[in-house]
């Protein structure tokens, strides 16, 4: 028998249907509730409020579970490349031996970006954080690659954000830089095209070194998707007004550009380093996120939704000690890192808040150890995170009878007043 929810509100009674997902996870449906009671929910910040229902990932936060369609996270991070990942979250399902090559080709033949567009990149002031040029060129792509709504171009220009996001993110290194632009080369694979456009300079060969790219595979694996959070909500409410492609997730790069989302990774990397040059006393600032008027918190840790571990810190952390000795790093912020968490980990405040390092703790250093500097790293989290916006929109887009996404309010300021003429005031 379907199960229902009983609300009882100045004594009048009302059932409210129950959905179930296919993990057990069980939400009270309260679709109908102001038409049936006259009274909204209040949840800000989201944080019991379920906006859709989804088939792409599956979080278990007290169990340290995360799925991309049924995938385990640390069998993707070890096995897959990240196209394969990005048509695994796009399509649901992994791609044949001859979809994976096709796929593989269209994504390199799509990485050119109009030569106009090179003239935006002149505007910009060398200063300019790469987050905010990210999201003017992707948003700039709807200006030349229009929408007509067809799945055969709505494909098209999946691949095309997927491959173009990539070139646009090294033009917009190489502008910081002051060196010319490396233009994409279809011999190389979508990474090994990456880091080239970023490093290559014209004077000489850059050849590009298998430990880096195989870094950065399973870094941008594990940014992939992460269901509702702050970016892909902010993709699936644009993309519900019926916005295009790359207006959604131009939004959705501003999103994650907050220090309390993806800018996280730039400022762990930032706080290591002032507490290194502070002394490395770590008990000093684990005790300063306890006081509230510092206003001061353990950037990298705590999460919203895992309340036991984030699956994705352990891989890293593993990953940072492989990668750093491989490449023959030896960089102080990665012991600072494993000392800090130590201490916070053992502090009563950390474990009765069950806060823990999230995936921004440890991928900082990985970053720096193959080379992407500071301001780039939440560049990286964007080009990893984008199938899963991707996968997003287009789930909200087919999805049968989607309505435009628009929350109500408790409103609490004033009520009705006269007007004040001018003199009177
Ligand atoms: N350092 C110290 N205290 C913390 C931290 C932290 N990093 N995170 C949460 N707390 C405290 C918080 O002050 C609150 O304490 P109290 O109950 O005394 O008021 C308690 O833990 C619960 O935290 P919350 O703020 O209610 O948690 P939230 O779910 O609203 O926020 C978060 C989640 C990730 C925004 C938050 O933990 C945070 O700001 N962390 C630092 C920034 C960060 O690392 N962000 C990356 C998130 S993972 C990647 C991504 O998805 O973007």
């Amino acid at each position: 028998m379907a199960q229902e929810a009983k609300l009882v509100l100045s004594d009048n009674e009302t059932s409210l249907p129950v959905t179930v997902g296919s993990e057990g996870e069980v939400g009270i449906d309260i679709g109908k509730l102001r038409a049936q009671t006259g009274a909204i929910t209040l949840d800000p910040s989201f944080a019991n409020s379920g906006a859709c229902q989804s088939a792409i990932t599956y979080i278990d936060g007290e169990k340290g579970i995360l799925r991309y369609r049924g995938y385990d996270i640390a069998e993707l991070a070890e096995k897959a490349s990240f196209p394969e990942v990005c048509f695994l979250l796009i399509h649901g399902r992994l791609p044949t031996r001859v979809e994976r090559e096709d796929y593989r080709e269209r994504l390199t033949r799509h990485s050119l970006v109009h030569e106009d567009m090179k003239k935006f990149f002149e505007g910009f002031p060398p200063s300019a954080h790469p987050m905010a040029i990210l999201s003017a060129m992707i948003a700039s792509l709807s200006a030349y690659y229009t929408e007509n709504g067809t799945p055969e171009e709505i494909e098209l220009n999946i691949i095309r954000l997927l491959s173009k996001a990539k070139t646009l993110a090294a033009f917009s290194y190489k502008k910081s830089m002051g060196q010319p632009f490396i233009y994409p080369r279809n011999d190389l694979t979508y990474l090994q095209n990456f880091l080239y456009m970023m490093f290559a300079v014209p004077s000489e060969p850059y050849p590009v070194e298998e430990e880096v790219r195989s870094a950065l595979e399973k870094l941008l694996i594990l940014h992939a998707d992460h269901e509702q959070n702050c970016s892909t909500t902010t993709v699936r409410t644009v993309g519900s007004s019926g916005a295009n492609l790359f207006a959604s997730v131009s939004a959705g790069v501003c999103a994650l550009w907050g220090p309390l989302h993806g800018g996280a990774n730039q400022a762990v990397i930032e706080m290591l380093e002032m507490i290194r040059k502070d002394g490395s006393n770590f008990q000093k600032y684990v005790d300063l996120t306890k006081d509230k008027d510092a206003e001061f918190k353990l950037m990298g840790f705590g999460h919203r939704v895992y309340k036991n571990f984030d699956p994705r810190a352990l891989i890293l952390k593993k990953s940072a000690d492989e990668v750093l000795a491989k490449l023959g790093v030896d960089d102080p912020l990665l012991e600072i890192a494993k000392q800090l968490e130590e201490v916070a980990l053992a502090d009563p405040y950390f474990i009765e808040r069950k806060l823990y390092p999230n995936v921004d703790f440890y991928s900082g250093v990985l970053y720096r150890a193959i080379g992407i500097p500071t301001n780039m790293f939440t560049v990286m989290f964007a080009l990893g995170r984008l199938p899963g916006w991707i996968a997003h929109w287009l789930e909200q887009r087919n999805t049968p009878g989607a309505r435009i996404c628009r929350p109500r309010q408790i409103y609490t300021g004033e009520t009705s007043r006269p007007w004040v003429a001018l003199e009177d005031r």
